[in-house]
């Protein structure tokens, strides 16, 4: 059975620009309730300027609140070298480092153009090698800009041949604002692979702005790609992407990769309860709809 790795988001992407401020003890529940749920590997804090995320400013707190845990990989996002060696003193597992694709939308993420975006992760991915710490890129807005419009291929195949050479561990394209369509993921998706001769695994991060953010996740399942971020209850968006809405909800994106067939270790009545939880917490309806529809088939036709 074909197996694909879920990675949850939601504390990351999920809150960093959510008006409901999470407490860090709230975080450190959130990430605990999809671990009970099957998930082994989540960005749990972001170790950006907190005066540009304040949302994330207990980055720290969040890593010392859930402590090490069996089995379970931390990510913390990663900006620039400042935010890397915060995230060293932690006990993070992984680092992703972002890159975004364009130099326009760079400049209003991180202030820095795509290039000397780049120039951290040279200096990035040695040093969290050295830390024993797993250094992964995410290609910001790989599928589109909302500042510069089309990103060419040849950025995608430039970007990912040079993030290959800096010696990360494992390569996002992100559609960070929600653009995206299925032939265009399988278009970068495969060219990506072509570019690192499957010698770097790939990984797949969709919004779902535009309603195309789960056929685009099976797009590039069927593209060859066994990595999928997503959020718990579809939370998300980026702060400097104007109008960018949330990430692929999990439930959601568990729910058509089981009926798929596709196996990926994670229990979605768990998955819901956590869904549910956070709904509560956060005091309001969120995008994610198999929490409200429910299960199929339903559990009292399942259980005879
Ligand atoms: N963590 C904490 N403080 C940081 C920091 C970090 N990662 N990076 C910079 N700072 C501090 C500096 O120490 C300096 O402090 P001072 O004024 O007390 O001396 C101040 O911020 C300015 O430093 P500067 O080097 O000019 O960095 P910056 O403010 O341009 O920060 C980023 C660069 C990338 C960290 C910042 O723009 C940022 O966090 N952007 C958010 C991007 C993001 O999270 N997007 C969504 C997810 S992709
Ligand atoms: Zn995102």
């Amino acid at each position: 059975m074909a197996r694909v790795q879920v990675v949850e988001v939601s504390a990351r992407d999920g809150l960093q620009n959510d008006p409901a401020f999470l407490t860090t003890e709230q975080k450190v529940e959130l990430i605990q309730r999809t671990i009970a749920a099957g998930i082994d590997r989540a960005e749990v804090a972001s170790f950006a300027n907190p005066k540009a995320v304040p949302q994330m400013a207990d980055a720290e707190a969040v890593l010392e609140g859930l402590g090490t845990i069996e089995g379970f990989s931390s990510i913390g996002l990663v900006l620039n070298t400042k935010g890397f060696h915060r995230a060293a003193a932690t006990n993070v597992t992984e680092i992703n480092i972002v890159v975004v694709s364009t130099d326009t939308f760079s400049q209003r993420n991180q202030r820095m153009d795509t290039i000397d975006a780049l120039a951290v992760l040279d200096e990035v991915v040695p040093l969290a090698k050295a830390a024993g710490i797993a250094p992964t890129v995410t290609l910001a807005a790989s599928f589109g800009c909302p500042f510069e419009g089309e990103v060419p291929l040849e950025r995608t195949q430039m970007l990912v041949e040079r993030a290959m050479n800096y010696g990360v561990v494992e390569i996002a394209l992100a559609d960070t604002i929600g653009v995206a369509v299925p032939a265009d993921v399988k278009r970068r998706f495969e060219s990506a692979a072509q570019i690192t001769g499957g010698q770097v695994p790939l990984r797949a991060h969709f919004h779902n702005t535009r309603n195309t953010g789960y056929a685009n996740a099976l797009a590039a399942v069927e593209a060859g790609v066994s990595v999928l971020d997503a959020s718990l209850a579809g939370i998300g968006g980026c702060p400097f992407a104007p109008k960018a809405t949330g990430n692929i909800a999990t439930e959601d994106l568990v729910y058509a990769l089981d009926r798929s067939g596709i196996e990926t270790g994670i229990d979605l009545p768990k998955l819901l309860e956590a869904s549910e939880w956070l709904e509560g917490v956060l005091d309001r309806r969120t995008p994610s709809l198999v929490s409200k529809a429910g299960l199929f088939p339903p559990a009292e036709l399942t259980t005879s």
